[in-house]
């Protein structure tokens, strides 16, 4: 990297969700940003994946086979870093019910998932960076959903609701500290969970997103790992409690 700002050499970052998409590409562009970084996922082949990808750019990766809903492995898996610089709590799970639809077990593994997983790693991470009295960066993965709502999207945009509101709140208990709190809100990103396993209703879809951008194309995990970097890193040393949207524009009246 040619701008120091962005440099992230000697820091240690620790990524949840990191074994495929938007969580495996920011494990890489951090790791070429110069920082060691811990992968956690459940999807143990994925990480491995992941690790060479890091390992051919040049990087050190260390993987942890952890579901973020075990409060105690996650603890585990952070406190075995020597040093923590980033949190990126980026794992996730989609679904997609009708409210007068939707059952008590969806919510519940959507919330477990996206709003308790993120909750125990920032919770880990702060606790860490504050017992270390180490300055550090947190970035939470949100969702465009909390802006739109939309059919189905109970569920996930409730728990990303509650990622924004976690990441607001953490922010300004611990900023005096030198701790930063922010979130990534992408819009529709080509990754695992959003392939509809067909081409045909892979293309349509693709299509309609990228005709709502004033950019012309839908979005891909690197443009969010950008954002994660951005966040991660001292260019962004003055910003916390804040929602950063890369999404194409898709969300301007044009
Ligand atoms: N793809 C999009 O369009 C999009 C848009 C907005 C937000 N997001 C958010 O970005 C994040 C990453 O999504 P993605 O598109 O890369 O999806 P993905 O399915 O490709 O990756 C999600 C990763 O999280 C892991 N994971 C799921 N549950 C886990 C658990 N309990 N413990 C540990 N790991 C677990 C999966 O194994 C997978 O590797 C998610 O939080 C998602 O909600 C994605």
């Amino acid at each position: 990297m040619a701008v120091s700002a962005y440099d992230l050499t000697g820091r240690t970052a620790f990524v949840t969700g990191a074994a495929g998409g938007i969580g495996r590409a920011s494990a890489i562009l951090l790791a070429r940003a110069g920082a060691t970084v811990h992968c956690a996922d459940l999807d143990m082949s994925g990480l491995d994946e992941t690790a060479r990808n890091i390992k051919e750019a040049g990087g050190t990766a260390h993987l942890h086979h952890v579901d973020v809903t075990d409060r105690h492995r996650l603890r585990r898996a952070v406190a075995s870093c020597e040093r923590l610089d980033v949190m990126a709590a980026i794992a996730g799970i989609m679904h997609s019910s009708p409210v007068l639809e939707t059952r008590d077990d969806d919510l519940d593994r959507v919330l477990n998932v996206n709003f308790k997983g993120v909750l125990y790693a920032c919770q880990e991470a702060a606790r860490l960076m504050l017992a270390r009295d180490s300055r550090g960066s947190i970035v939470t993965m949100a969702s465009g959903a909390v802006d739109t709502g939309g059919p189905g999207l109970l569920c996930y945009g409730a728990s990303k609701a509650a990622v924004v509101q976690l990441t607001k709140t953490l922010a300004t208990e611990v900023g005096r500290h030198g701790i930063r709190v922010n979130a990534v809100a992408p819009g529709w990103i080509r990754t695992p969970m959003t392939d509809r396993h067909d081409t045909e209703a892979q293309a349509h879809t693709e299509s309609l997103m990228a005709r709502m951008s004033p950019l012309g194309r839908v979005g891909e995990p690197e443009d969010i790992a950008h954002a994660v970097l951005y966040l991660a890193s001292d260019a962004s040393a003055f910003t916390t409690g804040q929602i950063l949207r890369p999404n194409g524009g898709v969300t301007m009246p044009w």
